[in-house]
């Protein structure tokens, strides 16, 4: 990849105010090397007092978006509340949201092309379960939540009247705001990260799909990030793969001064 290291700390649903007080302190005082986009994903409720209390060096990510213009969603959160609190980016597709909370292709892809027309940067996830890497379909399992993504994002500059939208998206959706996490399930949380060359070869992968279906631009610029079971220990190894342009963090991403090593482990 060519763009720029990118490193997001997904917090999921763990902390206290203050336990987040004490992370957001934490990060405030470690060395972050300048050539990094950190990113960092508090619970909603927690939003405003991270961003209240976090370093300007460090962006806001949310964890999810309603997928649309706010209303009488109960429990949802919009795009537009988020941008409000001073959110750069959302998570999208997380395999927490597919496979625990039941979250479809086809409602994930509706959800990033909305959070894109309205300005939001979009973490988009995939990646297989377990049984399907066993039965050798991790690369289909990939391109299809890919085309999901893509699908929607190309509807949005051919179509700016889909049936999704009440009038015209606010911002003109890039590529540039989207930055593809690949996490294998089996990696995430269970401190079996997937080896470099695994990695390796699924980013290839990812960024061959979008070379062959959306452009060989967008397929050299776009970051793509590796997420499951990264720590202080394994991030150097990986960040020197090729593909492998930052990573999505979990569990070491709680600790300020391990998730600090994890940002600076390309350099
Ligand atoms: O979004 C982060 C991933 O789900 C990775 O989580 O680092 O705890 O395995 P983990």
């Amino acid at each position: 990849g060519t763009g720029k290291f990118f490193v997001g700390g997904n917090w999921k649903c763990n902390g206290t105010k203050d336990s987040i007080s004490k992370l957001v302190s934490d990060l405030n005082n470690a060395k972050l090397e300048a050539d990094v986009d950190v990113v960092v994903a508090p619970p909603f409720v927690y939003i405003d007092q991270v961003k209240g209390s976090i370093t300007d060096r460090i962006e806001i990510s949310a964890q999810n978006s309603w997928v649309g213009k706010g209303g009488a969603f109960t429990g949802e959160i919009s795009v537009e509340q988020l941008k409000d609190l001073g959110c750069k980016w959302v998570i999208l597709g997380h395999s927490e949201r597919r496979h625990i909370i039941g979250e479809k292709d086809d409602f994930i892809g509706k959800k990033a092309a909305y959070a894109l027309s309205e300005g939001l940067g979009v973490i988009a996830c995939v990646g297989e379960l377990l049984e399907e890497r066993e039965a050798g379909k991790t690369f289909d399992v990939c391109y299809q939540q890919l085309k999901a993504f893509a699908g929607k994002f190309m509807l949005l500059t051919t179509d700016l009247k889909s049936i999704f939208f009440q009038g015209k998206p606010n911002a003109v959706p890039s590529w540039d705001n989207i930055v593809i996490a690949y996490e294998p399930v089996w990696a995430i949380g269970t401190g079996k990260v997937a080896t470099p060359q695994q990695a390796q070869e699924v980013h290839v992968a990812v960024r061959d799909w979008l070379k062959n279906n959306v452009s060989a631009e967008v397929a050299s610029k776009i970051r793509i990030i590796y997420g499951g079971s990264v720590n202080g220990g394994n991030c150097a190894e990986l960040a020197k793969q090729e593909d492998i342009d930052g990573f999505l963090v979990g569990g070491a991403s709680l600790k300020g001064p391990e998730f600090a090593t994890i940002v600076n482990s390309a350099t």
